[in-house]
């Protein structure tokens, strides 16, 4: 598989071909996902919800991001790895966004990042986009804007709300974002402003008419029984493969039956004496 760049999306868009997008957050995942065939993936910082179980993005840190951006980045060959900026690390001022950024591509080995907001970040981005970092912006539910916005809500239901989004998208594009996500809008105006930009447009609970779809990984696996929106669609049931297979462990252990002699190490020399490494890293043996 060819490696996923900025270019290959812009082509894929020309060609009306849809891109996959899921976040990932640590190196096992990543290596699943990435060898699956999917082209973007995004270390979210939807990561302060499904790893540390906040109740919002807002407390995670730059340092947080770089080190699970860095996890990602480490198992992944084929996709394009694209690094969340997290709340607070772009608002205050262009400098520290351009400093943030080159962050998560240095440290992070991210080859993009992303940020919240519309034509009011134009210039954020546009200093980013200098210094050579693509820029991925991201409009409609804005999750880290929560208290402003008054709750998760779909975003652009009015003509003024939706007039805004589509000069948002605009800004963005004109400002040099070389992609944007659209979260939890009304699917014809998802569909209005993709066609109303050059850039890929993928989106999250916007509809069929984006140019590609992302998803938190968790979500589409079926990690969290009691989160089913009504944007998400489970392809896995996982919170109940896990339960079943721990609970099997768990009875095994008690009843002695695991570890069986094929799990245990003899006093008189084997075959296989040492193990490649202690336990398993992503893309190896
Ligand atoms: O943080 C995240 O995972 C996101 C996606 C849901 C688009 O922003």
């Amino acid at each position: 598989m060819k490696k996923v760049t900025i270019n290959t999306l812009r082509k894929m868009k020309q060609a009306g071909e849809r891109i996959s997008m899921l976040t990932a957050y640590d190196a096992s995942f990543a290596r699943l996902l990435d060898r699956s065939g999917i082209e973007i993936l995004l270390v979210g910082d939807s990561l302060g919800m499904v790893v540390q179980g906040h109740d919002s993005t807002l407390p995670v840190t730059m340092d947080q991001m770089v080190y699970h951006c860095a996890a990602v980045s480490r198992a992944t060959e084929h996709a394009h790895v694209v690094g969340d900026l997290p709340f607070g690390s772009y608002q205050a001022s262009a400098d520290e966004a351009v400093k943030n950024a080159m962050r998560l591509v240095s440290e992070g080995g991210a080859e993009a990042v992303k940020l919240e907001g519309g034509a009011e970040y134009a210039e954020v981005v546009r200093r980013i986009a200098r210094a050579g970092v693509p820029v991925m912006g991201h409009i409609g539910l804005t999750p880290q804007s929560v208290h402003k916005l008054g709750g998760y809500v779909v975003q652009g239901r009015s003509e003024e709300k939706a007039q805004k989004l589509i000069a948002d998208a605009r800004a963005l594009e004109d400002a040099g974002c070389y992609a944007l996500i659209l979260e939890m809008m009304p699917a014809d105006l998802a569909a209005e402003i993709t066609a109303s930009v050059d850039i890929p447009v993928i989106g999250i609970g916007a509809g069929a008419g984006c140019d590609g779809q992302v998803l938190v990984c968790y979500d589409l696996l079926g990690m969290n029984p009691d989160f089913a929106p009504k944007f998400v669609k489970k392809y896995l049931d996982l919170a109940a493969l896990i339960g079943g297979a721990v609970a099997k462990y768990r009875d095994e252990v008690k009843q002695g039956a695991f570890p069986g002699p094929e799990h245990s190490f003899s006093s008189s020399p084997e075959p296989q004496k040492h193990l490649p490494q202690l336990y398993s890293i992503p893309g190896k043996g």
